[in-house]
């Protein structure tokens, strides 16, 4: 016998429960099939597609987060690529495993708290930045350096930009801690979990930046001229491929927060991989998922993996009670059973930028910039656009008069077949790197029947060693004020509409850590919702008995 008031208290714990909104329909939606296996076991399956930053945080912190909760999960991973990391992965300098170098994101920040502890917790070594200390940066606008300073990851040393540029550093610099700091309330209560970025963002004060462009949001605090244009905007270009014009406030400010630059010795992608291992997930690699349908309230998926071996492709479908979409939605070309999503999320432009590594023994050369035979050359080249153009209205067009966003010299290394030193070059554009541009970089005669593949084989050649990819880098970030859910429909949940707010390594595994909670959070409250429901169910039977 139950007393009515213990199941009024159960059912508004259940009513104004912070996620309660769908309870009562999902009970009865479900109560038309007897309780599967699954369920029977109380071990609840999720599925987590993409082993990225948000994939590999989300089972890391949902292990975490169900250990505390006691609750037992079973988590499977699918990854269509054969490796951990998604966009943070390395390649090997002459295929060699002793010279690893970042082909995708490779700097993180003090302020990363996730990224940082787990490197700290998992005893992995840090480096302070991707180039040498004796770096020499060099900002250039197609025609001219606008800047120059000697000195590695220090680079924008405040006390030598005074010199420059009066007060606008120091402004900056103080405006990207204010933002940050707002942002960093994300990671706890009452602030975290968050089932609305959007909402979040507004009551955090930070649509005040996302809302505008990074020079709009400069301007508004008092920050203008050429500081913003040399340095601002080449580190805008550099971490995103975008003018002041277009990015938005808060990105800007991303891109000055700087402080304790680090990397991962070895590759950054071993972060996600310990996250993995220490989850207890399976993960499938080379599993690309390809269709997801809802029945009976669990989500049922229908994976395909190909035997490298057999070339054989085995297509399986398994069911689960949970699914983290851990990829922008739009090139993961899941089928998605229609309706099933409360929103699909928009599609939105994302950054195709070449990353091109190369090696070489020879150094840029001033010529190509412009600079006399005896002239020394930045070790690491930024771009921004002239102050004289017109910013291109069109984002992708935004490279400007230099053609690149950037060529960093990272580290002499020695080749292994010659045993002579060469350097190791990284060049970010929104264009194929072509050989006669690499030519006329290193200052060699042009050959325009050259083409990449054939250059490094050929005598007399400027370069040794190359790789190139094209990447889906990251969104074009340019204002908005709503950003999608976590939540998709109930059970489903996706990390990666954080990008169009900040899309970083570490803005992935919050979103990946604030999915956990609330998957945790809503597992607690169903199993108290349904227990509710049993009770309202037999208290009102009894009752209909009893009054009948
Ligand atoms: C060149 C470059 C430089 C960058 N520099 C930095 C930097 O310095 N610092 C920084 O913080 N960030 C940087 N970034 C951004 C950072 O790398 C990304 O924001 C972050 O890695 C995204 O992680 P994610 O897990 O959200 O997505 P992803 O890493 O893209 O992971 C998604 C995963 O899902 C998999 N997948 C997709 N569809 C399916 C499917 N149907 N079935 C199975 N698997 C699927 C993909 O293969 C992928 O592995 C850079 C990015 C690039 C490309
Ligand atoms: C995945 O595929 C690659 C080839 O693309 C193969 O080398 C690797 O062994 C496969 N990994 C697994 C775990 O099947
Ligand atoms: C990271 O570690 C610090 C210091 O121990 C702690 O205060 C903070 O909560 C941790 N952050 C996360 C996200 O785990
Ligand atoms: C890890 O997974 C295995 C197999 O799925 C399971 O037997 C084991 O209990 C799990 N360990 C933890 C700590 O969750
Ligand atoms: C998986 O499910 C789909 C549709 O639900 C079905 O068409 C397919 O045959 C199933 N595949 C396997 C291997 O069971």
């Amino acid at each position: 016998m139950y007393s009515r008031t213990v199941v009024l208290a159960l059912v508004s714990s259940a009513l104004y429960g912070q996620s309660f909104g769908f309870w009562p329909f999902s009970v009865f939606a479900e109560s038309d099939h007897s309780p599967s296996q699954e369920e029977d076991s109380g071990v609840n399956r999720v599925a987590i597609i993409g082993a990225g930053a948000g994939g590999a945080s989300t089972a890391y912190h949902l292990q975490k987060f169900a250990a505390i909760s006691g609750i037992s999960v079973e988590i499977e991973v699918f990854e269509q690529s054969s490796y951990i990391g998604g966009r943070t992965t390395i390649v090997n300098t002459y295929d060699d495993p002793t010279h690893p170098v970042e082909l995708g994101g490779s700097i993180f920040v003090e302020i990363n708290q996730i990224l940082k502890n787990a490197t700290e917790n998992f005893g992995l070594r840090r480096r302070e930045s991707e180039t040498e200390d004796n770096e020499i940066l060099g900002i250039w606008n197609g025609k001219d350096f606008v800047f120059k300073q000697n000195g590695g990851g220090e680079w924008w040393d405040i006390a030598k930009l005074l010199w420059k540029y009066g007060l606008a550093p120091i402004k900056t610099q103080r405006l990207s801690r204010k933002t940050t700091a707002k942002f960093l309330q994300l990671y706890t209560p009452p602030f975290f979990p968050f089932r609305s970025l959007s909402d979040r963002a507004f009551d955090l004060g930070l649509t005040e930046a996302t809302a505008v462009t990074g020079e709009q949001y400069l301007t508004a605090n008092g920050i203008s001229g050429a500081f913003t244009t040399d340095i601002v905007q080449a580190s805008t270009r550099v971490n995103y491929g975008q003018n002041l014009g277009q990015i938005h406030g808060l990105e800007t400010m991303v891109c000055m927060a700087i402080e304790g630059a680090m990397s991962v010795e070895g590759g950054n992608w071993q972060i996600f991989d310990r996250m993995l291992q220490a989850s207890n997930a399976t993960v499938h690699l080379n599993t690309t998922v390809e269709s997801i349908k809802k029945s009976k309230g669990r989500y049922s998926l229908t994976s395909a993996s190909t035997n490298h071996e057999s070339g054989v492709t085995t297509s399986t479908n398994k069911t689960f009670n949970t699914v983290v979409l851990a990829a922008p939605l739009q090139f993961s070309k899941i089928d998605l059973e229609e309706h099933m999503l409360k929103r699909t999320p928009d599609e939105i432009p994302y950054v195709q930028l070449h990353v091109t590594l190369f090696t070489s023994l020879h150094k840029l050369s001033p010529a190509f910039f412009g600079l006399p035979p005896d002239a020394e050359v930045p070790s690491t080249i930024l771009t921004t656009l002239p102050t004289d153009s017109e910013a291109p209205a069109d984002p992708k067009d935004g490279v400007g008069p230099a053609g690149f966003f950037s060529i960093s010299t990272l580290r002499t290394l020695v080749n292994p077949k010659t045993i002579q030193k060469e350097y190791l070059y990284k060049i970010f554009s929104p264009m194929e790197i072509t050989p006669v541009f690499l030519s006329g970089l290193l200052g060699f005669p042009i050959d325009r029947s050259l083409n990449l593949s054939t250059l490094t084989q050929e005598s007399g050649i400027p370069i040794s060693w190359y790789y190139a990819k094209l990447w889906h880098s990251y969104p074009y970030e340019l204002p908005r004020v709503t950003f999608e859910d976590p939540e998709l429909a109930r059970g489903f949940y996706y990390t990666s509409g954080i990008e169009s707010f900040i899309s970083t390594m570490e803005t992935s595994a919050l979103m990946g850590m604030n999915v956990a909670q609330l998957i945790i959070d809503d597992f607690e409250e169903r199993k108290l919702a349904d227990k509710g429901v049993v009770e309202v169910v037999q208290m009102v039977l009894h009752e209909d008995v009893v009054e009948l």
